[in-house]
């Protein structure tokens, strides 16, 4: 069925190429073997066939709206137990998507997000004085994580989550990654012999936070019956009619909506502030001028922070998080299928059936087109930079009408805090410290701590 790509390793019969594979870790054991395989490979598990595509130029075709669209490979397909046809597992032709994403662009327009602004920065202050208060040794990622997590609720929902009143994350968060591992083994599983019985197996396994994830959920939309309040995300998704058609979300289709979110826009950007902030504790000059940008839009006073039109203005900064959504991108991948019969690279063919996954990680380490795709450096994306290299080669928000949605919204709160944050503090890190990716929902660092200390600025 379909054409044959190269494989790692020996194929055995009945398990396919799962020896190659670290089931815990599967997107870090192909970023190590996969760049001996070429520019495009698979992996067989079961008898399910996955094709991975590693090189910008095979991406550049599939990023092609016209020839190729999304596709729901069985780890995405898995999710739809818990997020349905909501935006992210929608498929392409399902009508809650169209309607949807009409109902909630506004909401991520840029007068939308200059109304979230003063949220982030209280959610931000909130940190460093938790920061304050605790002192020693901060967990990176955890903390990166509670931030983005409130922001997204006290935006979007009108939530507080109360992050910051307990060192540890929100219990949401836990059983919310059980719950949705639970889907990706299961997507693992659909061929596997016996496969039906471990999945019942897990389901049953799971039923504990699935319920407390399901309970949640209620309690936010509860919150909010019978409020008119349209402004933020949940608002928008209670009270507006489409302008044209007058058709509403559906009571699960809200659900849906909400479980996505909270999902989709929280992990994502605390991962790509944690490795931005790793590379910059490694990276001594990148600092300084990370360092000099923020004390020069913000001032003598490192407790500063910045004003809605001042965000954009962090230009280096900006180009720091690029970097680091380069090397780590915390959405590791997307999937693509063709809208008709078509053949890729000259002579790769792909059925509409046939879906191919887009490695970013090594999308964005293609030799041929990043030299020394290993260094931090955030000068590759000065303009002038960017214009020499090909398109579709740094794709981290995805691509075409099913790009993310909240782009916008993560690059303001990820700018704005990175900016405040350096401000404000010098980093400390470990030297020894080697780093160590943890494969959750997303890509985030593993096990990173950094002490702050309060910076003395001389403007
Ligand atoms: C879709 C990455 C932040 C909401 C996507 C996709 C990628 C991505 C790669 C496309 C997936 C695919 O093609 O299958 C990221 C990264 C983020 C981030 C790297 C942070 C650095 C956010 C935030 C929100 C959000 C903050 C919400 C507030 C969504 C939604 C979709 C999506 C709803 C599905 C869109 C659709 O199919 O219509 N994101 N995202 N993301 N993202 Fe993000």
């Amino acid at each position: 069925s379909g054409q044959r790509f190269p494989h790692a390793g020996t194929r055995r019969p009945l398990i396919g190429d799962l020896g190659v594979s670290d089931p815990r870790n599967p997107v870090l054991s192909i970023l190590e073997w996969g760049p001996r395989l070429g520019p495009i490979f698979e992996m067989q598990i079961f008898r399910q066939k996955f094709v991975f595509v590693a090189s910008a130029e095979l991406t550049a075709e599939l990023c092609d709206e016209n020839r190729f669209c999304k596709a729901l490979p069985p780890a995405i397909t898995a999710l739809r137990q818990y997020a349905g046809d909501g935006l992210f597992t929608a498929r392409n032709d399902e009508p809650n998507w169209q309607l949807a994403h009409e109902l909630l662009i506004p909401a991520f327009t840029k007068s939308a997000i200059r109304s979230y602004h003063p949220t982030m920065i209280a959610t931000a202050s909130e940190l460093f004085d938790y920061w304050d208060r605790r002192g020693g040794d901060n967990d990176v990622t955890r903390d990166m994580t509670k931030l983005t997590l409130e922001t997204l609720t006290r935006t979007a929902f009108s939530q507080d989550f109360g992050s910051f009143s307990s060192a540890q994350p929100h219990p949401f968060i836990g059983a919310m990654i059980r719950a949705l591992e639970t889907g990706r083994r299961k997507g693992g599983l659909a061929t596997a012999p016996g496969g039906r019985f471990l999945m019942r197996y897990l389901d049953r396994r799971n039923a504990e936070h699935q319920e407390y994830v399901d309970s949640l959920l209620d309690e936010v939309i509860a919150s909010r019956a019978g409020d008119p309040n349209r402004d933020d995300l949940l608002g928008i998704m209670l009270n507006v009619a489409h302008p044209e058609t007058g058709e509403q979300l559906s009571m699960l289709n809200i659900r849906y909506q909400i479980l996505t979110f909270l999902v989709a826009g929280h992990e994502t950007t605390s991962g790509a502030l944690s490795f931005t902030l790793y590379y910059l504790s490694q990276n001594p000059e990148c600092l300084a001028r990370a360092q000099a940008e923020a004390d020069e839009i913000l001032g003598a006073d490192p407790t500063a922070m910045p004003e809605f039109e001042q965000v954009p203005k962090f230009r280096y900064i900006r180009r720091c998080l690029d970097e680091a959504l380069r090397i780590w991108p915390t959405v590791p991948a997307f999937a693509r299928s063709p809208r008709e019969d078509t053949v890729i690279g000259g002579d790769h063919r792909m059925r509409t059936q046939d879906w191919a996954i887009v490695l970013l990680g090594l999308v964005h380490r293609d030799p041929q087109v990043w030299t020394d795709p290993d260094v931090y450096d955030p000068d590759r994306f000065l303009s002038a930079n960017i214009k020499k290299r090909p398109a579709h080669t740094y794709q981290p928000f995805g691509t075409g009408v099913r790009s993310c949605i909240g782009r916008q919204f993560a690059l303001h709160e990820a700018v704005l805090v990175l900016a405040s944050l350096l401000h404000r503090y010098d980093l400390h890190a470990d030297p020894d410290y080697q780093l160590a990716v943890d494969e959750r929902l997303t890509m985030v660092p593993k096990n990173f701590y950094l002490s702050l200390s309060e910076r003395r600025v001389t403007a």
